[in-house]
């Protein structure tokens, strides 16, 4: 079935290399996939997925060969699949196949198919659609299910009866709520029905393959739209059943406490508005993770999360591991960020002194503008007076940031004494009291007792150490 030829957006010479060889090999080739959606989209894509009916590798071999030294061919005997990398392109071939394309699949191909039988078997219309490059269909565009009609209406709808598309590869439920988070598209009734009715399939797909998809939802321009869905299939309950406990609302005497997973993802999508960073994002997700096992009712306050943060920053390394996110410098940083993220908020509310805000700002370091980002998306009252009084203190924070990080440079403070030098200045062996010394020095610098330069500091450990008998 053609609808019209799409000639136009096949401007990469490669095409008609691809095409020469094709016809030369007595093979059809289509360009398929994610890169003919892009195209409808206008996005720009590098990767390119060719299906052929048999000879893929053969088409592979000759496109490389025509490529020349600067193409890189690599070959996947067992799945009848073989990838040219030329320049920023990576071109995939692969047979058309009778049974569900799965490229992360262990199972080596068993029955070659034709164009419509590999259509059949792909996970959305959208990314169905192919266009032809042998010389007698050359830009034709091959779209058997409405796909470019579905691109236009924004939906995502599986090519078959949504329970087998699904079945086939569990993770195109993720795939499907990824996809309406990025593109902003809703997911047509009958395929919500059974993701819902399908979710427990989910068990079957590995970890990192779930967590790849939750990780482009985050980075989503509205990811509030992704974890909705993943909520309401009832998804989010067995891939990440931390954050579904925030979901819920209690009330004791009449006093409720707000619903942590609404905030949450508030929070998450203030925080998207202004930074398109991945671990940034995972902060304002898990900033209030530990609310749930830290609520309390106290009758004369209502309802309290005593040390929240710290918890939240306990849990942090556990739910990394789970999800199988890197147990790195970024897992440090998000823990970082959650332990901190009241700090700059009671600032905001009380007294701001030159002490504390040296101290948010020793603590957080280079992350202190993050940590900034994350307080004011935390900013979710609905009172507009509150909002205004604390955006108005928060910019007197920054200037207050501003002003003690160019006098005293605490952003990634070294002491002016090391460690060492105060040993041998008092003639001590490694113990308590240098690191007591060393203490008191940070206080003072930090409280604004004394400058952060080394006279001063030098002055400063004289007096401690007489103070504590250390020299007369
Ligand atoms: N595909 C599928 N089922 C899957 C994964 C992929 O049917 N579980 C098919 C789709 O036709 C998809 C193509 O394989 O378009 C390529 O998959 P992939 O490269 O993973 O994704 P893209 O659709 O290209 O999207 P993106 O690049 O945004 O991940």
């Amino acid at each position: 079935m053609y609808l019209c030829a799409v000639t136009e957006y096949l401007k990469d010479p490669i095409f008609n290399l691809i095409s020469a060889s094709a016809d030369e090999l007595d093979a059809h080739a289509y360009v398929i996939g994610g890169y003919v959606r892009d195209i409808f989209l206008k996005r720009e894509s590098k990767d390119i997925d060719v299906v052929t009916t048999g000879k893929g590798i053969e088409l592979a071999e000759l496109v490389h060969k025509k490529l020349g030294e600067e193409a890189y061919l690599s070959v996947f005997k067992n799945f009848g699949t073989a990838q040219v990398k030329y320049h920023d392109l990576e071109i995939e071939f692969v047979g058309a196949r009778k049974e569900s394309y799965n490229r992360n699949s262990r199972k080596p191909i068993v029955e070659d198919g034709s164009l419509e039988d590999d259509q059949n078997r792909r996970d959305f219309t959208i990314n169905a659609l192919a266009i032809g490059l042998n010389k007698s269909n050359y830009g034709k565009l091959i779209d058997p299910f409405g796909g470019v009609q579905d691109l236009e209406n924004k939906i995502i709808r599986t090519p078959l009866e949504p329970g087998i598309t699904y079945s086939d590869d569990p993770l195109r439920m993720m795939r499907a709520i990824r996809f309406a988070s990025q593109l902003g598209f809703r997911i047509e009734a009958a395929s919500l029905k059974a993701i819902s009715d399908y979710k427990d399939r989910i068990n079957i797909v590995s970890k990192e393959r779930i967590t790849d998809e939750l990780n482009k939802i985050i980075l989503s321009p509205v990811p509030s739209v992704g974890f909705k869905l993943l909520f309401d299939t009832g998804l989010l309950h067995l891939i990440f059943p931390d954050m579904v406990k925030l979901h819920g609302v209690e009330t004791i005497h009449g006093k409720s406490h707000k619903d942590n997973f609404y905030h949450t993802l508030e929070v998450l999508d203030n925080t998207a508005r202004n930074s398109t960073n991945l671990w940034l994002r995972w902060a304002a997700i898990l900033h209030d993770i530990a609310k749930p096992a830290t609520k309390r009712f106290e009758p004369e306050h209502g309802w309290t999360f005593h040390g929240h943060e710290d918890k939240g920053a306990r849990m942090v390394p556990k739910i990394f591991t789970q999800l199988r996110l890197p147990l790195n410098e970024k897992m440090k940083y998000v823990q970082k960020l959650v332990q901190l993220h009241l700090r700059p908020i009671v600032l905001a509310k009380t007294e701001i002194t030159d002490s504390a805000v040296r101290r948010v700002l020793f603590e957080a370091g280079d992350d202190i503008d993050d940590l900034m980002t994350l307080c004011e998306a935390d900013i979710t009252t609905k009172n507009p007076n509150k909002v205004k009084r604390y955006l108005q203190n928060f910019e007197i924070v920054r200037q207050k940031l501003k002003e003690l990080e160019e006098k005293d440079r605490i952003r990634n403070w070294q002491p002016p004494v090391s460690g060492e030098e105060i040993m041998s200045l008092f003639n001590l062996p490694p113990s308590r009291q240098v690191g007591d010394l060393k203490n008191a020095l940070k206080d003072a610098i930090l409280d604004g007792v004394i400058p952060n330069e080394r006279e001063a500091a030098l002055h400063f450990l004289g007096q401690k150490a007489r103070e504590l008998c250390l020299i007369k």
